[in-house]
């Protein structure tokens, strides 16, 4: 019989073992033993422990938290936002585009567009400090990518190091990694479509099978830059050329909409003859002084747009009509179709929007429909083809009981277009209704919420099924005993799973608002929130006495959002799951620090400013730290008065002491 010791003993060895390979294989990608052998020291270990209980070890394999597994690469913050872009599709809305940017700058000039391929694949961020490339990054969420340097370090189109004087001394390059054409050929059993195999081969946890697959790189913007000395993104694709970099040979500047609407059309032809996919067109402010100017929303650069090529359509039947129930409790019909290619995906679902849509456009289950799909939005029915239509197909009735929970529906009534919601919704709020309840547990879990990598809505699902998963936190209460006998379950995904759910725990307050799936609190509501609440306390004691009102003076919430909070905070197991989450999960609030002259100073503005848009002008005071608010009370700071204001706000600034300042002494204040 051993000592007690000296199992403990042999056990350690085998934890420091594991540990050696498993820093060996997945920070440095060169193991020193295979597979095989590092799988059989884990077990020999999860043996141990079952064996002897009086074992463990944070760094165990079985103690998820300590062990990082293979699918999980460390995370990095991105210095500069990686956004995604707004979509454009025909010339109205690029007449709109230009409009709006006129409008920010209040001033009429000539804008130049740099005109470039939107090429359908991964992005990927590039740092280079003095010429070497540090982190390669992926996008992520937009705020934290993973580090996958050693896989992006194997596509041969990314320099190691560039030498040449010019690069500044950091830089990020940002680009897409994209498969071409005819190397998908030969992967096509494997993956769906070029992009998803870009998108796998990227993330593999192994460098050496990413450098297996000929992955390409086509650079075409920059992130963060310590000096830039770049004045048109034009002179930066060609600088990005003279570095080694591969930019895309069909780049072009343009000075006028129509020329970009010409180009876009002999596009849509030609594309088919890249030897890469491409899904539109990218046209950008070619003015890097302007660009800096006009900013970012939310989600989007104002100073760039995707024209995307215009939709693939087919033809298909209506085999029935599906009423789905969301997360808002929002009704909507989806009609499933006999399954047809639309410019080479297969589709057997196709939307039909809401209820207002099916009565309007009379579909009916057996017609024929004509279906059209663009890039990655949902496919949707866009007419019946009444030629296919027969005498027996009966007008589609659309249910007026949920058929989830058979709780009453009802279509809201808007008071400013004085008509009826066009979406029909179950008036049971909450976890009550199973459908509502499954979408908001996928949407806690989602990527822009509580980030539960391992858990997929997939998996959701199954785990409702068998009754695993009712509410939000009974996902921290998993017994993954039971989990690792599921069919399709291994060491390995049973690990992923416990250390993503563990990982998730540690949540940020303005994530964990949005991850309650408020109906219209979105991600910039949720931020605007938590920068209010600052707590999860007083977050949850907003319902109490009133609180939630005062939410009105901020800028971005309106009485929409507080009737959706003030409904929310009614309901009684939303408080519960409120309760149990905040004793799970360590919710921080980190304010971002802020530098700005306006640091802490609220602002609001009344009448017309001269050579400059409201909009410049509120981006200006958050830039540099201030706050805009939207009505005059004790709080305001100041209020900036222009031509023609609003006497009544002038007169209350006075009444509460609030500072008034002109046009000339704000503008002396920001300088
Ligand atoms: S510029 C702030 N240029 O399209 C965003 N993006 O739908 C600046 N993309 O996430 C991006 N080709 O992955 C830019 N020539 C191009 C592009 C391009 C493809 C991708 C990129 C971006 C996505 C937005």
């Amino acid at each position: 019989m051993f000592k007690k010791e000296e199992i403990k003993k042999i056990y350690t060895a085998k934890i420091k073992e594991i540990n050696k390979h498993n820093k060996l294989y997945y920070d440095k990608s060169s193991p020193i033993i295979p597979d095989r052998e590092f799988d059989n020291l884990k077990i020999e270990i999860l043996d141990l422990e079952k064996k002897y209980p009086f074992l463990n070890d944070r760094r165990s394999p079985s103690n998820a938290v300590g062990f990082r597994p293979s699918k999980n690469f460390e995370k990095y913050k991105h210095k500069v936002q990686m956004l995604s872009l707004s979509n454009a599709f025909d010339k109205e809305d690029l007449l709109n585009f230009e409009k709006k940017i006129l409008n920010f700058l209040n001033e009429k000039i000539v804008l130049e567009y740099s005109a470039e391929p939107k090429i359908d694949g991964i992005s990927a961020s590039l740092t280079y400090l003095n010429g070497k490339l540090t982190y390669g990054v992926s996008r992520g969420d937009g705020n934290v990518g993973e580090l996958i340097t050693n896989n992006l370090k194997t596509i041969k189109d990314i320099p190691n190091l560039v030498k040449n004087n010019n690069i500044p001394e950091e830089i990020e390059i940002r680009g897409e990694v994209f498969i071409d054409k005819k190397d998908f050929e030969k992967l096509k059993n494997k993956f769906s479509n070029p992009r998803n195999a870009a998108s796998g081969t990227l993330r593999q946890k192994d460098s050496k099978q990413t450098s297996k697959i000929p992955l390409k790189f086509i650079a075409y913007t920059f992130g963060y830059i310590s000096d830039n000395k770049f004045k048109k993104q034009s002179d930066f694709l060609k600088e990005l050329k003279s570095w080694g970099f591969l930019t895309s040979e069909h780049n072009k500047v343009f000075n006028n909409i129509l020329d970009l609407l010409k180009f876009h059309k002999e596009f849509e032809n030609k594309r088919y003859n890249l030897n890469y996919d491409i899904d539109g067109l990218v046209y950008k402010v070619n003015n890097l002084q302007l660009q800096k100017r006009l900013g970012f929303t939310s989600n989007a650069p104002r100073w760039a747009v995707a024209h995307k090529f215009s939709a693939n359509h087919a033809y298909s039947e209506i085999l029935n009509i599906d009423i789905q129930v969301g997360r808002t409790g929002a009704l909507t019909p989806v009609a499933k179709v006999k399954p047809v290619n639309i410019g080479g995906v297969i589709v057997s679902n196709a939307t039909l929007h809401n209820e207002d849509e099916i009565l309007r456009k009379d579909i009916r289950v057996g017609d024929t429909v004509k279906i059209e799909r663009a890039g990655d939005v949902i496919p949707h029915v866009l007419e019946v083809d009444l030629s296919k239509r027969k005498k027996n197909f009966s007008k589609f009735i659309f249910p007026i009981t949920c058929p989830s929970c058979k709780s009453k529906t009802e279509k809201e009534y808007n008071k400013l277009t004085k008509r009826f919601d066009a979406v029909r919704r179950c008036t049971n709020e909450g976890f009550t209704c199973e459908k509502i309840a499954i979408e908001r547990i996928k949407h806690f879990i989602s990527k822009d919420a509580i980030n539960i990598d391992g858990l997929g809505k997939k998996v959701v699902e199954k785990f409702w099924n068998l009754n695993f998963i009712k509410l939000p936190q009974d996902i921290y209460n998993l017994d993954y005993e039971k989990i690792s006998k599921l069919d399709g379950w291994g060491l390995q995904s049973v690990s992923n799973l416990k250390f993503s759910i563990e990982n998730s725990k540690k949540v940020k307050l303005d994530k964990f608002i949005y991850s309650l799936g408020i109906r219209h609190i979105g991600m910039e509501n949720a931020k605007i929130i938590a920068d209010f609440t600052k707590t999860l306390k007083n977050f949850c004691s907003l319902s109490k006495s009133n609180k939630i009102k005062d939410l009105i003076n901020i800028d971005g919430i309106g009485e929409t959002q507080i009737k959706s909070l003030e409904k929310f905070f009614e309901n009684k197991i939303n408080i519960k799951v409120l309760d149990k989450l905040s004793e799970i999960l360590k919710i921080e609030y980190k304010q971002i620090e802020k530098k700005g002259k306006l640091k802490n100073k609220s602002f609001m503005f009344t009448g017309k400013l001269q050579n400059i848009s409201r909009a410049e002008a509120k981006s200006l005071i958050e830039e540099n730290s201030g706050s805009i608010v939207s009505s005059v009370s004790k709080k305001l700071d100041y209020l900036i008065i222009g031509d023609k204001p609003t006497n009544r706000k002038v007169n209350q600034a006075k009444i509460l002491g609030v500072k008034i300042l002109t046009q000339k002494e704000w503008s002396e204040l920001l300088n």
